[in-house]
């Protein structure tokens, strides 16, 4: 389907392509395009074959986690869900992603948005929701597009709204969009946009989950994990069990970018050790030094990292994270303070500004960064690098506080030396920094997820 995505997605083959495969083949602005391919055969199978605590029961022998971010099993938050008290309950697929360096919920909501609603009146049926909500970032506005394209075809069908496939299931299906600040795509700030309020989050406990949207106890599943749902009950729950590793089943989308031969996406089982990840975008174009991973609350590998695996338990214990799903490559010419810098300023700028520690924090920690990048460090910045992140993490509101100074914490263990030729003798041992908003191999990237409306709704 040529010119069904943007034209800064590319799809890279390799991997063990399931989500990925359609994109292309389905017509995105058809449903019977999507149904010729096997479309709505899972949901209508939900909703008339199985019982909502049995749809749940496959989601949880699929052993499938979410792919926002958090990696939480997807059945135990649909559990809760069901069990909260209220007959209102209400799903929202999380459309929202302003990670930069992530293309992956981008990809399936333009180039195959039916998965995505199907995901998502299965989710509305086993947790006996009668909304369901698509949140999708007001700037994308292809996907925005096709996404209220597929809502009012799905519901023109009998697939949502009344009575749907003829059975006593109503499920009312609108798309909203909202603002494309990052924090904006955190679930209660979600929740908070979607109520009218500011796009901040709140403290939890509550969890959507018991008290969200309206107080209606509410889901916020991310696009992928939605669309890994819609082909869990396709396929079966075995048949996506069968891949990944022990704790972390099934396939992920990564983005792939930097210092690669073919920056692109590619869809691997969770496990994949990052050396085939980095072949699949053909290899590093110089001699690899750092992998970052998660975006802007992930870590920093070296190159001695790769045999590494892409799941969410070995990343955390390598000091990175699946996040959104990205993977930066670098080589000898990239700064790694540099780098560092310009994540940690992007998390400052998309600070809500709600918890002071996280506003001023991360603005600090900024300062720091470049008085060592000047050559004009004070005598404790290190300390307040290290002290200060501590602090963040102890005290935040929300991951974006806690995990902001990941990209600078593990470029600092891991190139001290880099971060010490810069503020001792002004010197950049990669020949190639440039002080920046956006450094020279994130630069194709920065018209992708312009930060941010101010209202954060
Ligand atoms: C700063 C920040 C931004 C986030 N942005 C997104 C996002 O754009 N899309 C998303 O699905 N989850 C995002 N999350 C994670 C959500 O809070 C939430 O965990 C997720 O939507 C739940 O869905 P999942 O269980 O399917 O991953 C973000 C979290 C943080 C802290």
């Amino acid at each position: 389907m040529a010119g069904a995505l943007s034209p800064q997605i590319r799809i890279l083959p390799g991997g063990e392509h399931r989500l990925l495969t359609e994109i292309g083949r389905v017509d995105p602005s058809s449903l019977a395009s999507y149904r010729e391919h096997g479309g709505y055969a899972a949901l209508e199978r939900a909703v008339t074959k199985l019982a909502p605590s049995e749809v749940i029961a496959e989601i949880e022998a699929a052993g499938l986690r979410g792919r926002g971010g958090s990696g939480f099993p997807t059945a135990t938050k649909w559990r809760a869900a069901r069990d909260a008290a209220g007959d209102r309950k209400i799903v929202i697929a999380n459309v929202m992603s302003a990670d930069p360096t992530d293309l992956g919920d981008r990809a399936l909501a333009e180039g195959n948005p039916h998965l995505i609603v199907e995901g998502l009146l299965i989710a509305a049926y086993a947790v006996g929701a009668s909304e369901a909500i698509i949140a999708v970032r007001r700037d994308w506005t292809d996907a925005i597009d096709r996404l209220q394209t597929a809502a009012r075809e799905a519901t023109d069908a009998h697939l949502a709204g009344y009575l749907v496939l003829g059975t006593d299931t109503s499920i009312a299906l609108s798309v909203w969009e909202g603002s494309g600040a990052y924090v904006a795509g955190e679930e209660s700030a979600l929740v908070n946009a979607l109520s009218g309020d500011r796009g901040m989050p709140a403290i939890r406990p509550p969890y959507p989950a018991a008290r969200g949207l309206h107080d209606a106890p509410t889901v916020v599943q991310n696009a992928e994990t939605l669309a890994h749902v819609a082909w869990i009950l396709a396929h079966s729950a075995e048949a996506f069990a069968s891949v990944g590793s022990e704790a972390s089943r099934g396939t992920k989308l990564v983005t792939m970018m930097g210092r690669v031969a073919q920056p692109g996406l590619i869809e691997v089982p969770l496990g994949t050790p990052l050396i085939d990840l980095l072949a699949m975008a053909g290899g590093g174009t110089g001699t690899t030094k750092a992998l970052f991973i998660g975006g802007p609350g992930g870590g920093a590998l070296d190159a001695g990292s790769l045999n590494t695996t892409y799941d969410y338990e070995s990343l955390e214990a390598a000091g990175a994270i699946v996040g959104s799903g990205s993977v930066l490559v670098t080589d000898s010419e990239t700064c790694m303070v540099d780098t560092a810098r310009f994540f940690l300023n992007y998390s400052a700028s998309e600070a809500c500004g709600k918890a002071i520690p996280c506003r001023i924090g991360t603005k600090r920690l900024v300062e720091a960064l470049d008085r060592i990048l000047a050559a004009t460090p004070r005598p404790n910045d290190f300390s307040l690098l290290r002290e200060l992140s501590a602090k963040m993490s102890d005290t935040a509101l929300c991951k974006l506080e806690r995990l902001a100074p990941g990209p600078m914490l593990t470029t600092l263990e891991r190139f001290p030396e880099e971060y010490r030729a810069h503020a001792e003798r002004g010197v950049c041992l990669a020949g190639a920094c440039r002080v920046s908003e956006v450094p020279p191999l994130l630069e194709p990237l920065s018209g992708l997820s312009s930060a941010t409306d101010a209202d954060h709704r």
